[in-house]
């Protein structure tokens, strides 16, 4: 068991996570269907980001090499330090994904234990893997036996709040040679909803004997990241949607912590970033690009202030004539309407979570 880091500690920016040096605590943490190559590529531009780790990917159709598997891993020599995500119920085909990943060059795996999909759940994977810590721990075993590359897991605090199982696990996960644990602070039956339990992070803080606890959930701005740490301990922050509503958090949290004050990215900068996402995306997806940016239309309108009229011609858009034309008209346009940081753009599951 250890203390939880202090205040009056030195803390570096950098951080281990088994063999690998991290350059930042702040890392992204993925949110399937947004956490794309393009999307990691053009944050890390932008500064202060940690590690990325990729969407879940199905670990059976990973080893099948199935095109949206392939897709979900894509990645480039500029996208490092990275994680791939893998779930299943079956501990075998972890195993063979894990192998897979470390023959093809992969640096780390990350094994999900926190999904709340009914699907996911339904066949023993994501967190539905947390309700069973002898098993868990052997599945997690068995991955770490099979590769010599870092094999990390993300998880929440437990199946629900008789059940808070999170301490116990990451101890288990520990002893069995997990290099890390992410740790979202909700219970697999809260979903998305009520707040994020820094308590029940710091308790498992305190639970492990050394290896790293990234504490995630709820972290919109940089006094929320410097409230993770400052309340739970955690040697490293995850940052999810917070990312998506400000893709300039990494920078900013960087920037304080070198005593500096955050700077807010300008109208230009959006600008660019948006254009850079796009070009990003199009290396991998071509015109389909146009088809998968539509639904970052929302964000970027309301993040740059752009009128209704222009959204929505970001949300049809079908070729890259009429991206650049859209361009063209923001870089005019942009503050028509009145600017705002959007909040309830990134849809997450809803209703009773027995129906996810
Ligand atoms: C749309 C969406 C997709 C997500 N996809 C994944 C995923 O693929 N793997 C995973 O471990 N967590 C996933 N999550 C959970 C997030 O990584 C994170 O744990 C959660 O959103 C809380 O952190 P945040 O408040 O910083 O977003 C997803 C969440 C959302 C909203």
């Amino acid at each position: 068991m250890r203390s939880p880091q202090t205040d009056t500690q030195v803390e570096s920016a950098e951080i281990e996570i088994g063999l690998r040096t991290i350059p930042s605590r702040y890392f992204l943490s993925p949110l399937a269907g947004y956490t794309h190559l393009a999307f990691r590529m053009a944050i890390r531009e932008l500064g202060g980001l940690g590690l990325a780790t990729t969407d879940l990917v199905l670990a059976s159709m990973l080893v099948s090499e199935k095109p949206k598997s392939m897709a979900l891993i894509a990645t480039d020599p500029d996208d490092r330090p990275l994680s791939v995500q893998i779930f299943s119920g079956l501990r075998d085909e972890l195993v063979q994904a894990a192998r897979w990943l470390e023959e093809h060059g992969y640096q780390a795996v990350d094994i999900n234990m926190g999904c709340p999909m009914a699907k996911v759940n339904g066949n023993g994977g994501g967190a539905r893997l947390m309700c069973d810590t002898e098993n868990a721990q052997a599945t997690v075993a068995a991955v770490v036996e099979a590769v010599s590359i870092p094999v990390t897991v993300k998880m929440r605090l437990g199946w629900d709040s008789n059940q808070i199982t999170a301490p116990e696990l990451a101890c288990a996960f520990e002893q069995v040679g997990a290099a890390a644990i992410t740790l979202h602070g909700r219970t697999r039956q809260q979903g998305f909803h009520g707040t994020v339990d820094l308590e029940g992070i710091r308790q498992t803080v305190e639970a492990v004997d050394h290896i790293p606890i990234i504490g995630n959930g709820d972290v919109r701005t940089v006094e929320d990241a410097q409230q993770m740490q400052a309340v739970t301990g955690c040697d490293a922050v995850a940052i999810g949607r917070g990312a998506m509503l400000d893709p300039w958090i990494f920078r900013k949290l960087a920037q304080v912590n070198l005593g500096e004050s955050p700077t807010e990215p300008t109208a230009e900068e959006q600008i660019d970033f948006l254009v850079r996402h796009f070009t990003l995306m199009t290396r991998q997806h071509a015109e389909y690009s146009c088809l998968l940016f539509r639904k970052f239309a929302g964000w970027y309108g309301a993040r740059l202030g752009i009128p209704e009229d222009l959204e929505d011609r970001l949300r049809r858009f079908d070729s890259f004539s009429e991206f650049d034309a859209i361009v063209q008209e923001i870089h005019h346009r942009h503050g028509e309407r009145e600017t705002s940081i959007p909040t309830a753009l990134l849809k997450v599951p809803n209703g009773p979570i027995d129906k996810w």
